[in-house]
């Protein structure tokens, strides 16, 4: 079923427990990721990026996508669909008037009260079609980025301020993670989450989640993490297995045998991230 992530990331932060975001790219991984989910129980969201909506032809394929597979699979589980970084308060009305469950806004590279202005706005008009929020507090780097320089971390008591002025339902704080690949040395902020956690009632999310060993992202939900995005290793898992499929199978040109070579992979890949705390022992 379709949702906003309020009821799924809220039970998740009562219980210590965590939701995955895994980025989807294409009907095949929304397929993949919505059938491996449903078959483990766990809700799940899919974060769809700006680059990924234009990919796939606009906002209202992607929500049209989403919800009929939902329907044509039988899709039991809760489901939200995530507009991943929107860039403004336009990008995430769209998404919004397409059908999205769950928007964030992304305007963290932008002065503190510029964030807090444009959120704001976002939140409104997210409330009015029940639509849950989440939005960043200092700056997560990206791919291109070396992990030492780029990250700007979250400020403790301008995160107490964004959540109070904004009232956004979840807020992603640079803790120390990057996008993609890391390249320097990495420092999370476990202490900023605990002490996030421990102050604020809202659910906190963790972006850049590739490239974290499983006693790293148990350590972090352990703190106060309770959404973790994957995008990335979801990636190279599937690029690694496609790769080992044409190089054995050159043959094989239909595309729908190509794309889907990769499901094995992600849904190994699945499964491990979202046993990580049944199988802590
Ligand atoms: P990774 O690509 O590092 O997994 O980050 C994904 C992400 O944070 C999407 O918002």
């Amino acid at each position: 079923m379709l949702v906003n992530g309020k009821k799924m990331l809220e039970e998740a932060r009562r219980k210590k427990g965590v939701i995955y975001h895994f980025n989807i790219n294409n009907l095949e991984w929304a397929r993949i990721i919505l059938e491996k989910t449903n078959a483990m129980h766990k809700p799940v969201i899919l974060g769809v990026s700006e680059g990924a909506i234009n990919y796939m032809g606009g906002y209202r394929v992607v929500s049209a996508l989403v919800r009929n597979l939902i329907d044509e699979l039988h899709i039991e589980n809760d489901v939200c669909l995530h507009l991943d970084h929107g860039s403004s308060y336009e990008s995430c009305k769209m998404a919004i008037d397409a059908g999205f469950t769950s928007v964030m806004i992304d305007a963290s590279k932008k002065s503190l009260e510029e964030n807090i202005k444009e959120t704001k706005k976002v939140v409104l008009y997210a409330k009015e079609h029940n639509v849950t929020t989440e939005a960043e507090l200092g700056h997560v780097g990206g791919i291109e980025d070396d992990v030492n320089s780029t990250i700007l971390l979250a400020d403790y008591d301008e995160c107490l301020r964004f959540i109070r002025e904004t009232e956004i339902d979840s807020l992603a704080p640079a803790i120390g993670t990057v996008h993609g690949i890391y390249k320097g040395e990495l420092h999370i902020d476990f202490d900023l989450i605990q002490k996030l956690r421990d102050n604020t009632s809202i659910p906190l999310v963790m972006h850049g989640g590739s490239g974290l060993s499983h006693d790293i992202l148990r350590q972090a939900i352990s703190c106060g993490i309770t959404k973790i995005n994957v995008n990335s290793d979801m990636q190279y898992v599937w690029a690694e297995a496609v790769r080992d499929f044409i190089k054995n199978n050159p043959s094989v040109y239909d595309p729908r045998k190509i794309i889907m070579s990769g499901r094995d992979a992600m849904n190994q890949f699945i499964e491990e991230k979202i046993n990580i705390l049944d199988n802590e022992k």
